[in-house]
């Protein structure tokens, strides 16, 4: 028998004691051992669930029990979470986590401990809730040499840009929504700021790209700008608008940015809708491959988190190797980052237009705009060249990048 502590009792704490339980007999099975939860460390305690009966408050509770061997994560923040994961992996316990603050800050750290330990540090339900994202680029994708990952790494979003398109669902309405089902950060500015999918996609770019991305170095923006106008554009243009997180090999750099796209109905994530989460990554040999699945909630994450328990289950005597290391990736900067515009402009005087000419040389323009505006799109040029060039209009309503 395998025994395991969980530290955090909430949505997805919760969902690892309820997988574990469920799948027991399968689990047991394909590790060829049963895995046991012996320890549930929580601040609150839970009168009348069976988990009391194995609740500690205390960590060293966990720490000091040598037949722990693996300690599942999912309490969210950096600290205690930091200390608990080198404390346990410094003891010799294996760490896995859903906790992608502690992992896009820490995780080279984390890995190289482990390794020096020879227990493991995983963290798959870090990016993607359920979608087994991370282990399909660490094991299945050696051979490739990634040129490109673009993905809705936030279910939250997602999930509220969706209805908010399909039924005209007010922003806060459908976020206390999205809050409800367990979908968002106890934090949600995390989620509508962007904040979130910029942890994944630094975490992703790390593990695709072999070094150290700061998540502080990429530009994010979130979808709190986003209107319902803004989605009906995107219908006439045959698009939609998504969260995106994206990193991109630019020469001998690495173009990351998250923000609003216009996503092609052509494209594979234009259909990606609700709570669900996509990642296409390109490989130099395979060409582009999609990872696609329920980016949040209490099952689909804790499945992924099981996921690691199986796999440090199965390799308790070795490390897997994870290639990240601590040296900065070199980024694009932001100024130097090339994309497509759609700018919308407020056209009440029908001057619209010669303000936009007097700007920029050359726009496509979007017929039949809505509501007295004027609309057009711009092609191929930097951040830092169309933000100058679009600081010459005054009447400016919203810029939405296209992908
Ligand atoms: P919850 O807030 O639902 O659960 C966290 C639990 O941990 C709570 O019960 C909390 O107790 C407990 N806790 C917090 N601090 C401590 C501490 N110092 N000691 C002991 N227990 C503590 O969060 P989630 O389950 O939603 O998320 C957990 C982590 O998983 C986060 O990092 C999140 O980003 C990540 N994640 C979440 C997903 C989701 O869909 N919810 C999906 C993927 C990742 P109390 O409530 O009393 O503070
Ligand atoms: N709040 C996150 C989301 C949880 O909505 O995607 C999953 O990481």
């Amino acid at each position: 028998m395998i025994k395991i502590a969980v530290l955090g009792y909430g949505t997805v704490g919760s969902g690892v004691v309820e997988v574990l339980d469920k799948n027991c007999e399968i689990i047991s099975k394909r590790v060829g051992e049963e895995i046991k939860v012996s320890h549930v460390l929580d601040l609150r305690d839970f009168p009348g669930d069976k988990v009391s009966e194995i609740l500690v408050h205390d960590f060293e509770d966990i720490l000091n029990d040598n037949e722990v061997r693996i300690v599942a994560e999912a309490m969210g923040g950096i600290e205690p979470a930091y200390t608990f994961a080198k404390k346990s992996i410094e003891s010799g316990k294996h760490f896995c986590t859903s906790n992608k603050e502690l992992v896009a800050k820490h995780g080279a750290e984390l890995i190289e401990m482990a390794k020096a330990k020879n227990v493991n540090f995983m963290f798959e339900a870090s990016v993607g809730g359920g979608i087994p994202v991370l282990r399909g680029i660490i094991s299945s994708l050696r051979q490739e040499n990634i040129e490109e990952i673009t993905g809705i790494l936030n279910g939250t979003t997602n999930y509220m840009m969706t209805r908010m398109d399909n039924e005209g669902i007010d922003f806060d309405d459908v976020l206390k929504d999205a809050q409800n089902k367990g979908y968002a950060e106890r934090n949600p500015e995390a989620d509508v700021e962007g904040y979130d999918a910029c942890r994944k996609i630094a975490i992703l770019s790390s593990l695709a790209f072999g070094k150290q991305v700061n998540y502080e170095d990429i530009h994010t923006e979130g979808i709190t700008k986003i209107s319902t106008l803004d989605m009906a554009y995107a219908k006439k243009m045959n698009r939609t608008v998504k969260l995106l997180g994206t990193s991109k090999k630019v020469g001998d750099k690495v173009s990351a940015m998250v923000a609003p796209f216009l996503v092609d109905a052509a494209s594979p994530l234009y259909a990606v809708n609700d709570v669900f989460n996509a990642v296409l990554v390109k490989g130099n040999m395979l060409g582009d491959t999609m990872f696609y699945g329920a980016g949040a909630g209490k099952l689909p994450t804790a499945s992924a988190v099981v996921a690691d328990v199986i796999d440090i289950a199965c390799n308790l005597d070795r490390n897997i190797p994870i290639i990240w290391d601590k040296d900065k990736l070199g980024l694009t900067e932001y100024e130097n980052i090339v994309n497509d515009y759609f700018v919308r402009v407020s056209d009440e005087d029908g001057k619209a237009a010669d303000k936009v000419y007097g700007a920029f040389d050359e726009v496509e323009v979007v017929d039949e705009p809505l509501d007295k505006e004027y609309a057009f799109i711009v092609r191929q040029m930097s951040e830092g060249d169309f933000n100058k060039l679009l600081a010459k209009i005054d009447n400016v309503l919203n810029v939405i990048r296209i992908k």
